[in-house]
């Protein structure tokens, strides 16, 4: 297996180019199969769980093809993906993909509406906590749905066709809204869905649907409205950038000091982190390109508390990478997590570069400390393995990540972005080594 090896204590200075969004990327690629026509996703970023994905969705019956890179186009651009489902050859996600992949359970919204069945498998505990299926399940009832749970599957019949239905969400869910809001699109009548999830990936999904052809306003918004039409038709769609890859980056500018500029992004996407980020001491600027994220590496950073909470509050995906940054501060930082029960485990690997940090139920109090030193690490998450790359990038020595397909998941070039900004940092190939 590869690893990252890292020198602390460089500067970072240049520029970062920021991906397509992995979590808008994820739904988008799902809702091709909602369409017997062709859906063409730009930007999308080149990741490990774009290409799992595709290969899933291929299972259902769906092609996919990849747009070659085109003379002069830098790497970091962005790829070009069409996906066809022309026709659904199977309705059941098995449980070795579903497992894989935890988004891969919503292509139960999108199977449901078009072909009236869908054999899900249940996705099953992750490392960040159990992550249960009952707002899914709930919201397809709403909408007239008859679902089973047998022998580890979710079985969901709509014979006759979904229709509309009103839903109040009783807790936030992202993947419940994407999964909602797609099978409304084709159902009889129209779905009002309260409590709904605002993050911008949301808001993405809708408009891709509505090129599609869908009815749907308020998306982004608590309540969405979606009046159901008979079918969808192909359209082309540029998937959003990247927020929580944006905050790591900013994050880790605030780390290293230094003065780097963010393309291809947007300070709306993330405002709540960003002000956390200011509040530390950090000058964020928003410029034509991105976002300027500058400090001073002499000037002290201050002491911030945060509490995670559904968009727009402060990201829980951006809570690991934030915690890394606390652990250099002068004073002591109080980070609280309530999206996620088991989302504290960089805890224990920060404290191997030297950071103090006391866990109590869902609230970590940080004593930043003068200086982390370089360590073997490794991590069970996609956020918590970056959390740890970006202590590394000002402990001193040497700090090598194992696990690196945890940051596969979700960084695109990560060791490319940084080295071009100064960052001593290189990815390890694992032939022959543990
Ligand atoms: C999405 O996960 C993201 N994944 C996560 O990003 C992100 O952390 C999360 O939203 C919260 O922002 C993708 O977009 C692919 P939820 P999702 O349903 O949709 C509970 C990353 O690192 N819940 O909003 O799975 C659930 O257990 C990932 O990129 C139920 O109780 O999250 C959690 O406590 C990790 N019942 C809370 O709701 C349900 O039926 C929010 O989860 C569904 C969810």
């Amino acid at each position: 297996m590869d690893k990252i090896r890292i020198v602390g204590g460089n500067r970072l200075d240049g520029i970062i180019p920021i991906s397509g969004a992995k979590n808008a990327a994820l739904p988008l690629i799902i809702a091709s199969l909602l369409t017997d026509e062709r859906l063409t996703l730009e930007n999308v970023p080149r990741l490990r769980d774009v290409s799992l994905l595709n290969r899933i969705l291929s299972n259902h019956g769906v092609d996919y093809s990849l747009n070659g890179k085109r003379p002069g186009e830098d790497h970091l651009t962005g790829q070009t993906i069409h996906l066809t489902a022309r026709e659904i050859v199977d309705t059941c996600a098995p449980y070795d993909l579903v497992s894989q992949m935890r988004a891969s359970f919503w292509v139960i919204g999108p199977l449901l509406a078009r072909c009236g069945e869908a054999r899900v498998s249940l996705p099953g505990g992750c490392a960040i906590g159990p992550r249960p299926v009952d707002l899914f399940i709930a919201g397809l009832e709403a909408m007239g749905a008859a679902i089973d749970i047998e022998a580890g599957y979710v079985v969901a019949r709509a014979p006759g066709g979904l229709r509309g239905g009103r839903y109040t969400f009783p807790k936030v869910s992202v993947g419940a809204t994407h999964v909602l809001m797609m099978a409304a699109t084709l159902a009889k009548g129209e779905t009002v869905i309260e409590n709904a999830a605002r993050e911008p990936e949301v808001a993405d999904l809708a408009r891709c649907l509505v090129a599609m052809g869908a009815k749907i306003e308020g998306a982004g918004t608590a309540t969405i409205h979606v009046q159901g039409v008979p079918r969808l038709h192909g359209a082309t769609h540029r998937v959003l950038p990247d927020r929580i890859e944006t905050g790591t980056y900013a994050m880790a500018v605030a780390m290293t000091g230094g003065d780097v500029t963010l393309t291809h992004t947007s300070g709306d996407l993330l405002r709540n982190a960003l002000d956390a980020l200011a509040a530390t001491g950090t000058s964020v600027a928003d410029v034509a390109e991105g976002l300027r994220i500058v400090r001073d590496p002499a000037s002290p950073i201050h002491p911030v508390d945060v509490v995670t909470e559904p968009y727009p509050g402060f990201p829980t995906d951006l809570q690991a990478q934030f915690m890394a940054l606390m652990t250099r501060a002068a004073g002591v930082s109080r980070i609280t997590e309530t999206i996620f029960e088991n989302r504290l485990m960089h805890v224990a690997e920060l404290a191997r570069l030297g950071a103090r940090i006391d866990v109590d139920g869902r609230t970590a109090r940080v004593t930043g400390v003068p200086r982390l030193v370089g360590a073997p690490v490794m991590a069970t998450d996609l956020r918590a393995s970056v959390s740890l790359v970006i202590a590394g990038l000002v402990a001193e020595g040497e700090t090598t990540v194992s696990r690196v397909y945890h940051l596969d998941r979700g960084f695109e070039r990560l060791e490319e972005k940084l080295s071009r900004c100064g960052a001593v940092i290189e990815r390890i190939s694992g032939e022959g080594m543990r």
